[in-house]
Order: C-alpha cells, then structure tokens, then sequence
C-alpha cells in the first residue's frame, strides 16, 4: 500500500488515482446498464441475465472486490483533494468567485460525490444485500419500483450520477494526457453525451418497470 500513500501526496498522483478509478467505474456503469436493458424484454430475460451473471462465480467475485477497491481509493483521494482544497481557501467569501468558466458539474464534484455514494450505499442495500432465496430478482425490482417515491429517488440519483460523470469523465481524460487541443472539443463533447446517455438509460428504467408491473 506503499505506492497508494506515495502517490496521496502528489499532486499529480492523486489525480491519476482519481482518474484512473474514475474510468473504471464509467467501465462499470456501461456494463452495468447493458445488463440492466435486458428489463425491457421482461422478467424472465432479466432473470435469466442475471443468472448468468452469478454462474460467473469467481470471476464476479474478484470483479466485485475490485469495485470495492476502486471505490475505496476514489473515495479517499477524493477526500484529501476536498479537505486540501478547503485548507487552501479559508476565508469564505460573500460573492463566490469561481475559476473562469467553471461549470455547475465541476463545482459541485465532492457533493454530487457524497451524494452518489450515498446512492450506491441504499442501491446495494435494495438489490444485493437482500435475500434472493424466496423473490426472483425481477420481482425484487418490480416490488421497489411499484413504490412512486422509489421512482422519484432512483430518477434524481441517475440525474446525480449523470452531472458527476460529465465533469469527471471530461477531467479524467484530461489527466490522462488527452487534452490535445485538436481533441479537446470532441472529448468534452463525448463526456457530455456519454453521461446523458448514462443518465437516461439508468432513468427511464424505474419508469418502465413501474409502468409494466
Ligand atoms: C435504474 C437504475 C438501476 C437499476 C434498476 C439497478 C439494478 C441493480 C440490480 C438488480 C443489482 C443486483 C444484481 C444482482 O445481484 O443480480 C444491482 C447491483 C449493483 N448496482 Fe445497480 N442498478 C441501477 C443503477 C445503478 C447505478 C447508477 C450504479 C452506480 C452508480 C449502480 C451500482 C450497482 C452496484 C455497485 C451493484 C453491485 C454489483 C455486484 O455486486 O455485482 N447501479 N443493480
């Protein structure tokens, strides 16, 4: 773990320790949300997904374990970067000047951060820490989404997770290098759309199983 304390106390490092893992769970979210689609084909397809899934057996246990590494790491350099930033900038000013042309997204990263945590925390109580022994996992959705303020909620994280990937893909890519100028434009633009589509892949799905069940 050597390596991981060295690199919290670079500033170089601990933007490659948050792109990297960044990137990772953008991996995370595409195949996630291609599982996910199987919903519109039904219960049963989406059972049948998720079985498949779990017959992986190792291999989705080591993939977990390193979600849950990522996760750690992301979440520990993001929050030596917020309490840095902060130490940086004691006196609170009236008017808050910002940076250029900061955006609302980049502004805002370690709340709609905490916030997406706070999500996946309440996602994972709801989807994977339950008993799957006597309710298929369908059922187990279909049952949460039957609940119009589960819609609602489930709708406002998507729109969280969206806002923080459109910033957080866009500096990734910068951190990694790609920030040539002949790029630029067209990778700040693929961040935007890569986190509508996130957004409105995960969104429409608790209004599409609200609307079946
Ligand atoms: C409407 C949107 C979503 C639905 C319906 C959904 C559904 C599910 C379900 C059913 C599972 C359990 C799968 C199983 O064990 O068979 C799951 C797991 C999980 N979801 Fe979601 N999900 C959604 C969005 C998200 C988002 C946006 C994130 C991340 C920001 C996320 C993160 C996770 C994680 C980390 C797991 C655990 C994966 C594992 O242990 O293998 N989900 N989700």
């Amino acid at each position: 773990m050597n390596w991981f304390f060295e690199a919290l106390t670079s500033s170089v490092g601990k933007k490659l320790l948050m792109a990297v893992t960044g990137l990772g769970f953008c991996g995370f979210l595409i195949a996630h949300l291609a599982g996910n689609v199987t919903m519109y084909g039904g219960g049963e397809a989406f059972n049948a997904y998720a079985a498949k899934l779990h017959s992986l057996g190792l291999i989705l246990r080591i993939a977990e374990a390193g979600l849950v590494f990522f996760a750690i790491v992301h979440i520990t350099t993001g929050a030596v970067l917020f309490f840095q930033n902060l130490r940086a900038r004691p006196v609170r000013y009236h008017v808050k000047k910002t940076a250029g042309a900061q955006s609302l997204a980049a502004a805002t990263m370690p709340y709609t951060g905490i916030l997406v945590l706070l999500f996946v925390v309440n996602h994972l109580m709801d989807f994977s820490f339950v008993d799957k022994a006597h309710a298929s996992i369908y059922q187990i959705v279909s049952e949460k989404f039957s609940n119009p303020l589960y819609v609602i909620l489930y709708i406002v994280g998507m729109i969280l997770v969206a806002v923080h990937v459109s910033h957080g893909l866009w500096s990734a890519f910068q951190t990694i290098g790609a920030n040539h100028p002949k790029y630029m434009p067209f990778l700040r633009k693929m961040s935007i759309v890569f986190s509508i589509l996130i957004g409105i892949g995960f969104g429409t799905l608790p209004i599409y199983v609200s609307l079946i069940s």
